[in-house]
Parts: structure tokens; sequence; C-alpha cells
């Protein structure tokens, strides 16, 4: 448009995180992280004490809202991520879900056709109301320009949390189980492919602008299962998600599966694909940008260390990915150990205010 033509206001530019996610490069990138709420923040932690329980903090929007604003009054960052947990889906279907300190979550492990067939399957969007009066809470006070960024856990890693017990490093008991019971296995994705669908849906109707669907642990899965278990089920999803809210854009983060993002990528009800720090930047921009918005994928643990180190890698994910649509993120969440100040040192650099 000519610079003699005013915009209208009845077209205000899209806020940066939603441009690039409908494909358009930008030359500041819109920048947010994984985490970006939680325990390396001072403030979070004063907050955190005022629930004994992590799920009950989640479920008391005055506290989640709180949570989710913090980073946003510290940072000039471009989109807030509501603060909730993958593991409300598992609780709000009927299994008990605790966080033992130092321990993270720690669920009853489900191992039987009769323990998946008494999920309560109803009333999944009842139980988890608090999530979307967190989300529109959190709308009234956003900054202006910021996007707010709903979630889910995708089926398969929701799986691994419910058959596994908790955090698990092999993941041997569910990949045993997709051998020996398929069917059981097929029953369970099916159920968390519904559920996670109508969870991000309802998000969406409380105010999401945009919704990302975290398979942290798809990078367990056999290649041989990974159609049937990661790429299935969150293509679902969000097929079933963008024919309910069309103006929504969804981000897939399949965590670990390197080459395999490709096939994400080429989704196309999903609009960008969140890489993790294992992928190669540059063959991203190649291999996707094509088809899907690329976010990511600076190293956490880069961040925590902080100084040239930071600055270099910051650097290099910007060359090499800002050419196509892009989003700066973390190739995973941000550690509890890093220090709040090399969190604004970061996004200065991106946003080319900084020294
Ligand atoms: O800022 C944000 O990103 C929003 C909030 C958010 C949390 N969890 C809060 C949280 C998000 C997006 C998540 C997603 C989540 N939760 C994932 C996917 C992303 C990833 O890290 O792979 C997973 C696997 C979980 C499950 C989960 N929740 C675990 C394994 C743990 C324990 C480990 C840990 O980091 O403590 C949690 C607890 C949790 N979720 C905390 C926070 C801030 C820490 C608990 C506390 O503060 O007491």
């Amino acid at each position: 448009m000519r610079p003699s033509q005013p915009v209208p206001p009845s077209a205000p530019s899209p806020k940066p995180l939603l441009a690039a996610l409908s494909g358009v490069p930008a030359d500041v990138p819109p920048v947010w992280l994984m985490r970006q709420a939680g325990r390396y923040l001072p403030e979070y932690r004063a907050l955190r004490k005022r629930s004994e329980s992590f799920l009950d903090f989640c479920y008391t929007p005055e506290l989640a809202i709180e949570a989710t604003l913090q980073p946003m009054h510290r940072f000039d960052l471009d989109a807030a991520i509501v603060f909730s947990d993958i593991l409300v889906i598992p609780d709000a279907l009927g299994r008990k879900v605790r966080f033992e300190e130092g321990l993270g979550p720690r669920l009853d492990p489900i191992s039987t056709m009769e323990e998946v067939a008494r999920l309560r399957e109803t009333g999944v969007t009842e139980r988890l109301e608090p999530v979307y009066a967190t989300i529109s809470g959190v709308r009234e006070g956003l900054p202006d320009g910021a996007a707010l960024i709903g979630f889910a856990g995708a089926p398969w890693t929701i799986a691994t949390y419910m058959v596994e017990g908790g955090t698990s490093r092999g993941h041997e008991r569910i990949r045993k189980l997709a051998y020996d019971a398929p069917g059981l296995m097929e029953r369970l994705i099916g159920i968390l492919t519904r559920a996670v669908a109508e969870h991000l849906i309802a998000q969406a109707r409380a105010g999401a602008e945009a919704l990302q669907i975290f398979d942290s642990w798809a990078g367990a899965l056999p290649a041989t299962h990974r159609e049937r278990y990661s790429l299935r089920p969150i293509a679902e999803i969000a097929s079933v998600v963008r024919a309910a809210c069309p103006d929504v854009p969804v981000i897939a983060f399949p965590r670990g599966v390197g080459i395999g993002y490709a096939d994400y990528a080429a989704v196309p009800a999903i609009s960008g694909v969140s890489i993790d720090q294992g992928v190669d930047a540059a063959w991203a921009a190649a291999a996707l940008q094509g088809s899907a918005a690329v976010q990511g994928n600076l190293d956490p643990l880069v961040l925590a260390a902080g100084g040239k180190a930071m600055e270099n890698g910051i650097d290099g994910v910007l060359s090499a990915l800002r050419g196509g649509p892009f989003v700066f993120n973390l190739g995973h969440g941000v550690v509890p150990e890093t220090p709040p100040e090399h969190v604004a040192a970061l996004v200065a650099r991106v946003k080319g205010t900084g020294t």
C-alpha cells in the first residue's frame, strides 16, 4: 500500500505471530519461548506458593492468568501461552494426576482395556472450564500486538504419561504395549484424539488465537509407528480444529523426529512446525519453509549459558531461517536454571534492539 493511503481502521495489521503463521516472512521475526512462564522467574516461584497442588494452581484462573502474564510484563514477547499443562487431559478423563516435588508427574499406569474403557469421555470440556476462563481473562490483560496461544499435548505424548505412570527415559512399557496390544493402543489414542480436539476448539472459542500441539516424546516412537501414533492423530486433530475454527493456526511440535518433520509440515491443516535443537536450521529452511512456518530452535541450554555462545546461537538461527516464514523460539522449554536477564538479552538481540 502507498504511504499516502492510510490503513483503514477496519483492517488492523495482523499480530506478528499470526502474520508469520500465515506464511509471511518478516525482517524481524516474532519471538516467544516454550515454558516462558515458570520456575526460572522469581515472581512465578512466589505465586506458585499460593497453591499446594500444581493442578489446583492451573485450575485457579486468578493464579493461572497472573502466571501467563508474568513473562509478558518483563519481556517484549510477541505471544503469551496460556498457563496450564498437557496432563489436564488425563485428569479430565478421570485418571488421578499428581505432581511431586523433584519427581515430576505421577499417574496410576494404565495397562488394560478395562481401564481404557472406563475413561470418562463425556464432559471433558466442562471439567476444563477453568482453562477457558483463564484464556478469556488473559486476553483482557495482553499487551497490544501480542497473540495468545492455547495448547494441548499430542495423543502419543499424553499416552506415554498414562501408560508409563510418569516421565520415562526409555518408554519401554508403551513401546512394548504398541506391539502386544495394538487394539488397546488404537482405542486409547482415539479417545485422546477426540478429547484433545475438543479441548483445543474450546480454547479457540475462549480467545486463543493460535494453538500448539506438543508431541514432546514423538522421537521415542520407532519410525515404523510414527505415522499411526503421532502424525495421523495430529493431522486429524488439526483438520477438525481448522474446520471448526478456520482462522486459528495450528503449530505441531513433534520433538525429535528429525527428517520426519517434513511429513508434519506437509499436512495442509498444520500452519507451523516447531523444530527442536537437533534439527539443522538450514535443512529446515530448505525442506520445511515452503509448506509451513518454522518455529525454533535455539538450544535451551545455550540460553541458560548466555554470553557469546548464546549470541552466536541466536545469530545462527536467525540467519538460517529469517528468509521464510519464521517464529523465533527454543528447541524445547526454558530450563529452571536460566537467568531471566538472558531471556531479556535474547529478545533484544532477535529484535535488533540489543547492544
Ligand atoms: O509457559 C508455558 O510454556 C506454559 C505452561 C506449560 C507448562 N507445561 C507448565 C508447567 C506448558 C506449555 C507445559 C507443557 C508440558 N507439560 C509438556 C510439553 C512441553 C515439554 O516440556 O515437553 C509436558 C511434557 C508437560 C508435563 C509436565 N508438566 C512435566 C513432565 C512436568 C514436570 C517437570 C517440570 O518441568 O517440573 C510438569 C510440571 C510443570 N508444567 C511445571 C510448569 C511451570 C513445573 C511445576 C511447578 O511449577 O511446580
